[in-house]
Protein backbone atom coordinates (compact mmCIF):
# COMPACT_ATOMS: atom_id res chain seq x y z
CA UNK A 1 0.00 0.00 0.00
CA UNK A 2 1.51 3.45 -0.64
CA UNK A 3 1.94 6.14 2.04
CA UNK A 4 -1.09 7.12 3.47
CA UNK A 5 -1.73 10.33 5.61
CA UNK A 6 -4.50 11.32 7.42
CA UNK A 7 -6.38 14.33 5.75
CA UNK A 8 -9.46 14.02 8.62
CA UNK A 9 -10.37 15.31 11.69
CA UNK A 10 -12.99 13.18 13.65
CA UNK A 11 -14.61 14.16 16.85
CA UNK A 12 -16.87 11.40 18.74
CA UNK A 13 -20.05 13.49 20.14
CA UNK A 14 -23.45 12.56 21.86
CA UNK A 15 -26.11 10.98 19.24
CA UNK A 16 -28.24 13.97 18.45
CA UNK A 17 -25.80 16.63 18.59
CA UNK A 18 -23.83 15.29 15.44
CA UNK A 19 -25.01 18.32 12.99
CA UNK A 20 -23.65 20.78 16.21
CA UNK A 21 -20.24 19.09 16.55
CA UNK A 22 -20.41 19.20 12.70
CA UNK A 23 -20.64 22.95 12.70
CA UNK A 24 -18.47 23.82 15.09
CA UNK A 25 -15.40 21.97 13.25
CA UNK A 26 -16.80 23.70 9.91
CA UNK A 27 -16.32 26.84 12.07
CA UNK A 28 -12.62 25.95 13.39
CA UNK A 29 -11.61 24.84 9.27
CA UNK A 30 -13.09 28.13 8.13
CA UNK A 31 -11.30 30.09 11.02
CA UNK A 32 -8.32 28.54 10.08
CA UNK A 33 -8.37 28.80 5.96
CA UNK A 34 -8.39 25.31 5.49
CA UNK A 35 -11.52 24.22 3.23
CA UNK A 36 -13.00 21.69 4.24
CA UNK A 37 -15.83 18.78 3.23
CA UNK A 38 -17.79 17.71 6.49
CA UNK A 39 -19.82 14.32 7.28
CA UNK A 40 -21.39 12.80 10.07
CA UNK A 41 -22.85 9.58 11.23
CA UNK A 42 -24.14 8.56 14.14
CA UNK A 43 -22.38 9.62 17.72
CA UNK A 44 -19.75 11.50 15.29
CA UNK A 45 -18.39 13.97 13.14
CA UNK A 46 -15.32 14.71 11.08
CA UNK A 47 -13.94 17.12 8.49
CA UNK A 48 -11.74 16.36 5.52
CA UNK A 49 -9.24 18.16 4.07
CA UNK A 50 -10.53 18.70 0.23
CA UNK A 51 -6.67 18.58 -0.45
CA UNK A 52 -6.31 15.57 0.74
CA UNK A 53 -3.20 17.27 3.09
CA UNK A 54 -2.67 16.11 6.65
CA UNK A 55 -5.19 17.94 9.06
CA UNK A 56 -2.36 17.39 11.66
CA UNK A 57 -1.89 21.23 11.85
CA UNK A 58 -5.14 22.06 12.33
CA UNK A 59 -6.47 19.56 15.12
CA UNK A 60 -3.29 20.59 17.21
CA UNK A 61 -4.60 24.45 17.00
CA UNK A 62 -7.98 24.24 17.66
CA UNK A 63 -6.94 22.19 20.87
CA UNK A 64 -9.67 19.49 22.98
CA UNK A 65 -10.14 22.16 25.16
CA UNK A 66 -11.71 24.61 23.04
CA UNK A 67 -14.20 22.33 21.32
CA UNK A 68 -17.81 22.18 23.53
CA UNK A 69 -20.13 19.34 21.54
CA UNK A 70 -16.73 17.09 20.82
CA UNK A 71 -16.27 14.28 22.96
CA UNK A 72 -12.71 13.69 21.55
CA UNK A 73 -10.73 14.73 18.96
CA UNK A 74 -8.36 12.57 16.92
CA UNK A 75 -6.81 12.47 13.13
CA UNK A 76 -8.08 9.90 10.91
CA UNK A 77 -7.59 7.86 8.17
CA UNK A 78 -9.94 7.34 5.23
CA UNK A 79 -12.68 5.15 5.90
CA UNK A 80 -11.57 1.35 5.72
CA UNK A 81 -14.16 -1.41 4.85
CA UNK A 82 -13.00 -4.41 6.38
CA UNK A 83 -13.83 -8.32 5.19
CA UNK A 84 -15.78 -9.74 7.79
CA UNK A 85 -14.16 -13.48 7.11
CA UNK A 86 -10.54 -11.07 7.29
CA UNK A 87 -10.60 -7.68 9.54
CA UNK A 88 -7.03 -7.65 10.55
CA UNK A 89 -5.11 -7.83 7.59
CA UNK A 90 -6.26 -4.79 5.92
CA UNK A 91 -6.68 -2.58 9.02
CA UNK A 92 -2.71 -3.48 10.22
CA UNK A 93 -1.98 -2.16 6.11
CA UNK A 94 -3.71 0.80 7.20
CA UNK A 95 -1.77 1.59 10.15
CA UNK A 96 2.09 0.54 8.58
CA UNK A 97 1.21 3.05 4.95
CA UNK A 98 0.67 5.32 7.37
CA UNK A 99 3.91 5.38 9.51
CA UNK A 100 1.93 5.43 12.28
CA UNK A 101 3.49 4.36 15.57
CA UNK A 102 1.81 4.59 19.00
CA UNK A 103 1.85 3.11 22.59
CA UNK A 104 -1.51 1.62 23.53
CA UNK A 105 -4.75 1.01 20.89
CA UNK A 106 -8.50 1.46 21.88
CA UNK A 107 -11.30 -0.04 20.53
CA UNK A 108 -13.95 2.47 20.20
CA UNK A 109 -17.94 2.60 19.46
CA UNK A 110 -20.35 5.09 18.87
CA UNK A 111 -22.09 5.39 21.56
CA UNK A 112 -25.48 3.81 20.46
CA UNK A 113 -26.86 0.64 20.94
CA UNK A 114 -25.49 -0.64 17.82
CA UNK A 115 -22.52 0.61 18.84
CA UNK A 116 -22.47 -1.18 22.07
CA UNK A 117 -23.39 -4.57 20.19
CA UNK A 118 -19.79 -4.65 18.90
CA UNK A 119 -18.05 -5.38 22.27
CA UNK A 120 -17.76 -9.38 21.60
CA UNK A 121 -16.29 -8.84 18.07
CA UNK A 122 -13.73 -6.37 19.53
CA UNK A 123 -12.93 -8.81 22.14
CA UNK A 124 -11.82 -11.29 19.79
CA UNK A 125 -9.72 -8.90 17.86
CA UNK A 126 -7.99 -6.90 20.42
CA UNK A 127 -5.22 -9.69 21.00
CA UNK A 128 -4.38 -10.80 17.66
CA UNK A 129 -3.96 -7.35 16.22
CA UNK A 130 -1.90 -6.40 19.20
CA UNK A 131 0.44 -8.91 18.38
CA UNK A 132 0.39 -8.55 14.47
CA UNK A 133 1.50 -4.52 15.43
CA UNK A 134 3.83 -5.28 18.04
CA UNK A 135 5.74 -7.70 15.21
CA UNK A 136 5.54 -5.06 13.01
CA UNK A 137 6.88 -2.25 15.15
CA UNK A 138 3.92 0.11 15.63
CA UNK A 139 3.03 -0.62 18.77
CA UNK A 140 5.90 -0.31 20.91
CA UNK A 141 6.57 1.11 23.87
CA UNK A 142 7.82 4.15 23.85
CA UNK A 143 6.21 6.46 21.28
CA UNK A 144 5.21 10.20 22.98
CA UNK A 145 2.46 8.64 24.28
CA UNK A 146 0.50 8.33 20.96
CA UNK A 147 -2.74 6.08 20.91
CA UNK A 148 -4.30 4.56 18.30
CA UNK A 149 -7.78 4.57 18.23
CA UNK A 150 -10.12 2.27 16.14
CA UNK A 151 -13.72 3.72 15.55
CA UNK A 152 -15.88 0.58 15.14
CA UNK A 153 -18.63 2.29 12.89
CA UNK A 154 -19.74 -1.34 12.04
CA UNK A 155 -18.68 -4.30 12.15
CA UNK A 156 -17.19 -4.24 8.94
CA UNK A 157 -16.04 -0.64 8.81
CA UNK A 158 -13.86 1.48 10.62
CA UNK A 159 -11.85 4.76 10.91
CA UNK A 160 -8.38 4.43 12.25
CA UNK A 161 -7.21 7.09 14.19
CA UNK A 162 -4.54 8.58 16.43
CA UNK A 163 -4.58 11.15 19.53
CA UNK A 164 -1.58 13.14 20.98
CA UNK A 165 -0.85 13.80 24.81
CA UNK A 166 -2.28 16.69 26.12
CA UNK A 167 -5.44 17.19 23.52
CA UNK A 168 -7.71 14.80 23.79
CA UNK A 169 -9.88 12.87 26.47
CA UNK A 170 -8.10 10.37 28.31
CA UNK A 171 -11.50 8.22 28.97
CA UNK A 172 -12.76 5.67 26.54
CA UNK A 173 -15.17 7.24 23.90
CA UNK A 174 -14.54 10.68 26.02
CA UNK A 175 -16.86 9.27 28.22
CA UNK A 176 -16.65 10.04 32.30
CA UNK A 177 -19.09 7.80 34.00
CA UNK A 178 -19.85 8.78 37.36
CA UNK A 179 -21.71 6.82 40.24
CA UNK A 180 -25.11 8.90 41.75
CA UNK A 181 -23.92 9.79 45.14
CA UNK A 182 -26.75 7.12 47.43
CA UNK A 183 -27.55 10.51 49.48
CA UNK A 184 -27.77 13.03 47.12
CA UNK A 185 -31.43 14.65 46.44
CA UNK A 186 -31.42 14.48 42.30
CA UNK A 187 -29.13 12.65 39.64
CA UNK A 188 -28.13 16.13 38.36
CA UNK A 189 -26.04 16.07 41.09
CA UNK A 190 -23.59 14.57 38.84
CA UNK A 191 -23.72 17.53 36.10
CA UNK A 192 -21.59 19.37 38.70
CA UNK A 193 -19.78 16.64 39.77
CA UNK A 194 -18.32 16.19 36.40
CA UNK A 195 -17.76 19.72 35.43
CA UNK A 196 -15.35 20.01 38.44
CA UNK A 197 -13.49 16.89 37.13
CA UNK A 198 -13.57 18.81 33.64
CA UNK A 199 -12.69 22.17 33.92
CA UNK A 200 -10.93 22.03 37.76
CA UNK A 201 -7.20 19.82 37.82
CA UNK A 202 -7.38 17.69 40.44
CA UNK A 203 -4.38 19.13 41.72
CA UNK A 204 -6.37 22.29 42.47
CA UNK A 205 -9.27 21.15 43.92
CA UNK A 206 -8.27 21.71 47.34
CA UNK A 207 -7.43 25.69 46.99
CA UNK A 208 -10.28 26.05 44.75
CA UNK A 209 -13.12 23.64 46.30
CA UNK A 210 -12.60 22.74 49.44
CA UNK A 211 -12.51 24.46 53.04
CA UNK A 212 -14.67 26.79 54.08
CA UNK A 213 -15.75 28.66 50.84
CA UNK A 214 -19.03 30.50 49.90
CA UNK A 215 -21.60 29.88 46.89
CA UNK A 216 -25.22 30.72 45.29
CA UNK A 217 -27.32 27.69 44.06
CA UNK A 218 -29.54 29.89 41.45
CA UNK A 219 -32.73 26.64 40.99
CA UNK A 220 -31.10 24.88 43.60
CA UNK A 221 -34.10 22.58 44.05
CA UNK A 222 -34.35 19.58 45.47
CA UNK A 223 -30.45 20.00 45.94
CA UNK A 224 -28.29 18.19 43.82
CA UNK A 225 -25.52 20.73 42.73
CA UNK A 226 -25.85 22.02 46.62
CA UNK A 227 -25.48 18.70 48.02
CA UNK A 228 -22.10 18.50 45.88
CA UNK A 229 -20.78 22.06 47.19
CA UNK A 230 -21.94 21.15 50.70
CA UNK A 231 -19.67 17.91 50.55
CA UNK A 232 -16.59 20.19 49.83
CA UNK A 233 -17.61 22.19 52.84
CA UNK A 234 -18.91 25.04 51.71
CA UNK A 235 -21.85 27.40 52.77
CA UNK A 236 -24.58 27.51 50.28
CA UNK A 237 -27.65 30.19 49.55
CA UNK A 238 -29.88 28.01 47.74
CA UNK A 239 -31.93 30.11 45.70
CA UNK A 240 -35.40 28.61 44.55
CA UNK A 241 -39.39 28.70 45.55
CA UNK A 242 -39.45 24.89 45.14
CA UNK A 243 -38.38 22.78 48.36
CA UNK A 244 -35.08 21.57 49.42
CA UNK A 245 -33.91 18.15 50.60
CA UNK A 246 -34.32 18.00 54.44
CA UNK A 247 -31.59 15.90 55.10
CA UNK A 248 -29.12 19.09 52.89
CA UNK A 249 -31.12 21.47 54.78
CA UNK A 250 -29.98 19.39 58.59
CA UNK A 251 -26.62 19.63 57.57
CA UNK A 252 -26.52 23.19 58.68
CA UNK A 253 -24.31 24.74 55.46
CA UNK A 254 -27.15 25.91 53.67
CA UNK A 255 -29.91 29.03 53.67
CA UNK A 256 -32.67 28.36 51.29
CA UNK A 257 -34.09 31.59 50.22
CA UNK A 258 -37.28 31.73 47.98
CA UNK A 259 -36.05 34.49 45.62
CA UNK A 260 -35.94 34.74 42.08
CA UNK A 261 -32.72 33.55 40.84
CA UNK A 262 -32.68 36.31 37.88
CA UNK A 263 -32.76 38.97 40.80
CA UNK A 264 -31.37 37.71 43.95
CA UNK A 265 -28.10 39.58 44.82
CA UNK A 266 -25.61 38.17 46.93
CA UNK A 267 -24.95 39.91 50.58
CA UNK A 268 -20.83 39.96 49.79
CA UNK A 269 -18.71 38.51 47.26
CA UNK A 270 -18.94 34.85 47.11
CA UNK A 271 -16.56 32.09 45.68
CA UNK A 272 -18.76 30.29 43.73
CA UNK A 273 -21.96 31.15 41.71
CA UNK A 274 -24.12 28.05 40.39
CA UNK A 275 -26.70 27.82 38.52
CA UNK A 276 -28.94 24.97 36.65
CA UNK A 277 -32.30 27.19 36.26
CA UNK A 278 -33.90 26.08 32.58
CA UNK A 279 -34.93 28.94 30.73
CA UNK A 280 -33.80 30.89 27.80
CA UNK A 281 -30.00 31.03 27.22
CA UNK A 282 -30.03 34.62 26.53
CA UNK A 283 -31.50 34.84 30.29
CA UNK A 284 -29.29 33.16 31.94
CA UNK A 285 -26.36 35.21 30.19
CA UNK A 286 -27.90 38.43 31.12
CA UNK A 287 -27.47 37.53 34.41
CA UNK A 288 -24.18 36.16 34.50
CA UNK A 289 -23.28 39.36 32.97
CA UNK A 290 -23.97 41.05 35.84
CA UNK A 291 -22.70 39.05 38.36
CA UNK A 292 -19.34 38.95 36.67
CA UNK A 293 -18.82 42.40 35.76
CA UNK A 294 -19.99 43.06 39.12
CA UNK A 295 -17.38 40.55 40.48
CA UNK A 296 -20.20 38.82 42.72
CA UNK A 297 -17.98 35.68 42.64
CA UNK A 298 -14.40 34.54 41.93
CA UNK A 299 -16.21 31.30 39.26
CA UNK A 300 -18.64 29.92 38.30
CA UNK A 301 -20.36 27.14 36.73
CA UNK A 302 -24.18 27.41 35.09
CA UNK A 303 -25.99 25.62 32.13
CA UNK A 304 -27.48 26.94 28.74
CA UNK A 305 -30.47 24.89 28.31
CA UNK A 306 -30.92 24.11 24.49
CA UNK A 307 -34.45 22.67 23.33
CA UNK A 308 -33.63 24.70 19.38
CA UNK A 309 -32.16 22.94 16.78
CA UNK A 310 -29.13 25.44 15.74
CA UNK A 311 -27.33 24.52 19.46
CA UNK A 312 -23.95 25.24 18.21
CA UNK A 313 -25.10 28.87 16.69
CA UNK A 314 -27.20 29.71 20.19
CA UNK A 315 -24.25 29.26 22.20
CA UNK A 316 -21.82 30.95 20.49
CA UNK A 317 -23.94 34.08 19.82
CA UNK A 318 -24.38 33.60 24.03
CA UNK A 319 -20.56 33.32 24.85
CA UNK A 320 -19.93 35.98 22.11
CA UNK A 321 -22.47 38.34 23.68
CA UNK A 322 -21.06 37.60 27.27
CA UNK A 323 -17.22 38.62 26.51
CA UNK A 324 -18.40 41.98 24.54
CA UNK A 325 -20.12 42.41 27.79
CA UNK A 326 -17.21 41.50 29.98
CA UNK A 327 -14.76 42.93 27.84
CA UNK A 328 -16.17 46.40 27.94
CA UNK A 329 -16.51 45.85 31.90
CA UNK A 330 -12.64 45.45 32.33
CA UNK A 331 -13.18 41.41 33.34
CA UNK A 332 -10.48 39.34 32.25
CA UNK A 333 -11.72 35.49 32.48
CA UNK A 334 -11.33 32.23 31.32
CA UNK A 335 -14.10 30.00 30.17
CA UNK A 336 -14.51 26.84 28.75
CA UNK A 337 -17.82 25.44 27.97
CA UNK A 338 -18.97 22.00 27.65
CA UNK A 339 -21.54 19.67 26.46
CA UNK A 340 -20.83 16.69 29.26
CA UNK A 341 -22.20 13.26 29.28
CA UNK A 342 -24.22 14.02 32.42
CA UNK A 343 -25.74 17.31 30.30
CA UNK A 344 -28.64 16.20 27.93
CA UNK A 345 -30.12 18.96 26.16
CA UNK A 346 -27.92 21.76 27.27
CA UNK A 347 -24.28 22.94 27.56
CA UNK A 348 -22.14 23.73 30.84
CA UNK A 349 -20.12 26.61 30.95
CA UNK A 350 -17.49 27.07 33.39
CA UNK A 351 -15.61 30.97 34.02
CA UNK A 352 -12.64 31.95 36.44
CA UNK A 353 -12.69 35.83 37.07
CA UNK A 354 -8.20 36.52 36.73
C1 LIG B 1 -33.30 21.58 36.82
S1 LIG B 1 -33.92 22.11 38.34
C2 LIG B 1 -32.48 22.23 39.32
C3 LIG B 1 -31.99 20.92 39.83
C4 LIG B 1 -30.86 21.10 40.83
N1 LIG B 1 -29.67 21.63 40.19
C5 LIG B 1 -30.49 19.79 41.47
O1 LIG B 1 -29.39 19.29 41.24
O2 LIG B 1 -31.30 19.27 42.25
C6 LIG B 1 -34.30 23.76 38.02
C7 LIG B 1 -34.81 24.53 39.24
O3 LIG B 1 -34.85 25.91 38.91
C8 LIG B 1 -35.89 26.52 39.64
N2 LIG B 1 -36.19 27.83 39.04
C9 LIG B 1 -36.79 28.11 37.86
N3 LIG B 1 -36.85 29.45 37.68
C10 LIG B 1 -36.25 30.00 38.75
C11 LIG B 1 -35.98 31.34 39.16
N4 LIG B 1 -36.34 32.38 38.40
N5 LIG B 1 -35.32 31.54 40.34
C12 LIG B 1 -34.95 30.51 41.11
N6 LIG B 1 -35.19 29.22 40.77
C13 LIG B 1 -35.83 28.98 39.63
C14 LIG B 1 -37.02 25.51 39.59
O4 LIG B 1 -37.90 25.69 40.67
C15 LIG B 1 -36.23 24.18 39.68
O5 LIG B 1 -36.21 23.72 41.02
Amino acid sequence: MPQIFPATWLVYCRPGFERDALAELLHHAQRHGVCCEGERGEGWASVTRLDNEPINELHRLVHFDLLIFARQTLIALPLLNVGREDRLTSLVAQVIAAGWSFEDIWHETPDTNEGKALGRLIKALSRPLESLLKKRGALRRKAGGRRLHLFWVSGASLQVCLSFPGNRSDLPNGIRRLRVPSRAPSRSTLKLEEAWHEFIPRSQWEERLEGHLTAADLGAAPGGWTWQLVQKGMYVYAIDNGPMAADLMASGQVEHLKEDGFTWEPPYRLDWLVCDIVDKPSRVIAMMERWLAGRWCREAVFNLKLPMKKRWEEVTKCLSDLDNILQAAGVKYTLRCRHLYHDREEVTVHIRIQ
